[in-house]
């Protein structure tokens, strides 16, 4: 088994009956999805909130029953990945451009797991591009006020086209290496006009799920 496999398979030991679960985004948390799927088939009842088009179709295709954000009264438990993992628990995510959704669901969720292989983890975030969500109008300008707060940006391309997020957005991949401050980066970037979101999910994570050397499970937690 990979490590992505095992941990994303672990992230279900969280999961109880009559949950309702923030489906996350991406390779690892696809293992958690389908594992649900399993458990599901096999009597478990939950009601999945996906965080994109991408995981609505991956929890229909395994039958896990689905609902829209706007009917559950709240979220019990949200399960996503993340590219990059701090020390302290602070998490640069985005790389598959759902990060909006996967911020909201994880925000509102009583309990944030994050499935991490041991290649996520890092000292300080900031060596993989941090996406910023922006709308289309105006980029440029948007592009520019990211920039002057020093990092290089690059409008994110899908076959010669500007990526479009779930929103209809795009996406500005930006180099920040090494992000001091996380905390205050999150809000900087956010308080720029265009700026719909940006990744960097600061003292979010209640738990991380990650594996060491020897592919044993480790779970780390928010002290
Ligand atoms: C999606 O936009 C991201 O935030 C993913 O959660 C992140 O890229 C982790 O993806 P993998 O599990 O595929 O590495």
């Amino acid at each position: 088994m990979n490590e992505k496999q095992i941990i994303g398979e672990k992230a279900v030991d969280f999961v109880e009956d009559n949950m309702v679960v923030g489906l996350g985004t991406g390779s690892t948390v696809f293992y958690t999805i389908r594992k649900l799927g399993q458990l599901v088939k096999q009597g478990l009842h939950i009601t999945g909130i996906p965080t994109s088009i991408q995981t609505e179709e991956l929890a229909t295709k395994f039958g896990i029953p689905i609902s829209k954000f706007e009917d559950v009264e709240q979220i019990d438990i949200a399960i996503d990945g993340a590219d990059e993992v701090s020390s302290e628990l602070d998490l640069l995510k985005g790389g598959g451009g759902a990060l909006l959704r996967e911020k909201i669901v994880a925000r509102e969720a009583k309990t944030f797991i994050v499935v991490a292989d041991s290649s996520k983890l890092v000292q300080k975030l900031g060596s993989f591009l941090l996406p910023v969500e922006v709308i289309p109008f105006g980029v440029g300008v948007t592009k520019k006020n990211i920039y002057r707060l020093g990092g290089n940006v690059n409008l994110r391309e899908s076959k010669g086209k500007p990526f479009k997020t779930d929103n209809g957005n795009y996406i500005l991949d930006c180099s920040f290496s090494d992000i001091l401050s996380p905390k205050v980066l999150e809000r900087e970037l956010n308080m720029i006009p265009g700026v719909v979101e940006n990744g960097l999910f600061v003292e979010m994570a209640d738990t991380v799920i990650t594996v060491d050397q020897e592919n044993n499970v480790v779970i780390k937690k928010l002290i």
